[in-house]
């Protein structure tokens, strides 16, 4: 494992800070095992639940890449790389026990990588999810990521997925499988609110691990031809821009938890200056998802590359990057005064 990548996330360690998030190009174990070749230091597998609805829903979903005009942009690693990603996502089709079976397979194979493939439940019914989590463990699965933040429950059919706003909520729902199970429990929460930290001090006061943010916005884009709402209604969305928004929680939640508690970031990272970028504000770890899609997976092998660039050039190991932009972080009343500089930023 090289000094230079290497970092931890609570007790693990990881060979490199890169995680491949999970999304449809992880549905099939050909998709898991090209990100572990592409090098990624885990490789989170498409997620799953009990739900059918869920399961339907990807037979129904659609994605589309818009370009900084709101115009489509082809699908495809020429996509621009301010494209704005769309969709309607759903769960993996497998039944839960196929799911279950690829998943520890593919675990096995990581651990050739020195690497993982880390189980993935967006929660539905709690007591479900509990029982899946063991049915996880006892399959030898060596990490469990647990999403209880998807863009879409206020859109899916009911029950379908999550997208859990309240602390208490996290705080009972994290309880519950954390007791399940003893393996490391990585807890993925919405960005659809103002109160990422608090959703995060609840799910570690519960016990777990390591906590992912911030999942995805909703959006709606109108169809300027046919005065229709692109895809036919509110979508999941994402890009390069969410990247700052992911920084700020992950400052903010390192400022109000410590930086003894494992932050992963997920939304708007495409490249190794990201990575670094998302580390600097306080990630342990940084994930990919709909770069990959969208682009092929090179864009895993490419930021690793353009990763170890930096560390490199700047003489700095991935892991002494954690929170160090974050801990500089000024209150607004610290900054000096600069006299009526706001006059260089109106049109002459
Ligand atoms: C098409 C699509 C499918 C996704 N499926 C899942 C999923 O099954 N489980 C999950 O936890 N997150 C899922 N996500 C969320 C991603 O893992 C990731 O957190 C999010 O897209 C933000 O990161 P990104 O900017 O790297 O895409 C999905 C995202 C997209 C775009």
């Amino acid at each position: 494992m090289s000094e230079l990548l290497a970092t931890r996330v609570g007790s693990l360690t990881l060979k490199n800070p890169l995680i491949a998030a999970p999304g449809e190009h992880l549905i099939e174990s050909e998709g898991v095992r090209r990100a572990l070749r592409a090098g990624a230091g885990a490789v989170v597998v498409k997620s799953t639940n009990e739900s059918q609805a869920a399961r339907d829903q990807l037979q129904r979903a659609e994605y589309m890449a818009f370009d900084e005009q709101w115009r489509p942009t082809p699908w495809g690693p020429s996509a621009s790389p301010s494209a704005t990603i769309a969709c309607r996502s759903g769960l993996s089709p497998k039944s839960f026990e196929q799911w279950l079976e690829d998943a520890a397979v593919l675990d096995r194979e990581a651990k050739e990588y020195d690497a993982y493939a880390i189980a993935s439940l967006v929660l539905a019914g709690l007591e479900p999810a509990v029982a899946m989590a063991r049915q996880i463990e006892e399959a030898g699965l060596r990490v469990l990521e647990l999403n209880i933040g998807t863009p879409y429950a206020s859109q899916a059919a009911r029950g379908a997925v999550s997208t859990e706003l309240d602390p208490e909520r996290v705080r009972i729902i994290v309880t519950g499988v954390r007791a399940a199970v003893r393996i490391p429990l990585f807890v993925k929460i919405t960005g659809q609110s103002e109160r990422v930290p608090d959703l995060a001090r609840a799910a570690f006061e519960a016990g777990a691990d390591s906590v992912v943010m911030a999942g995805r916005l909703l959006g709606f884009i109108p169809d300027l031809d046919t005065f229709e709402p692109m895809l036919g209604t509110s979508l999941g969305i994402g890009g390069f821009w969410n990247l700052p928004l992911t920084c700020h929680w992950l400052a903010v939640s390192r400022a109000a938890l410590g930086g003894d508690k494992p932050l992963i970031g997920t939304n708007g990272a495409q490249s190794g200056l990201d990575i670094a970028r998302m580390m600097l504000a306080g990630a342990s770890a940084v994930s990919m998802s709909s770069p990959v899609m969208l682009r092929g997976f090179e864009v895993l092998s490419d930021a690793l590359r353009e990763f170890e660039r930096f560390l490199s050039h700047k003489n700095v190991r991935a892991a002494d990057l954690v929170g160090v932009a974050a801990d500089r972080r000024k209150t607004f009343a610290d900054m000096i005064p600069r006299p009526d500089s706001w006059r260089n930023y109106v049109p002459a």
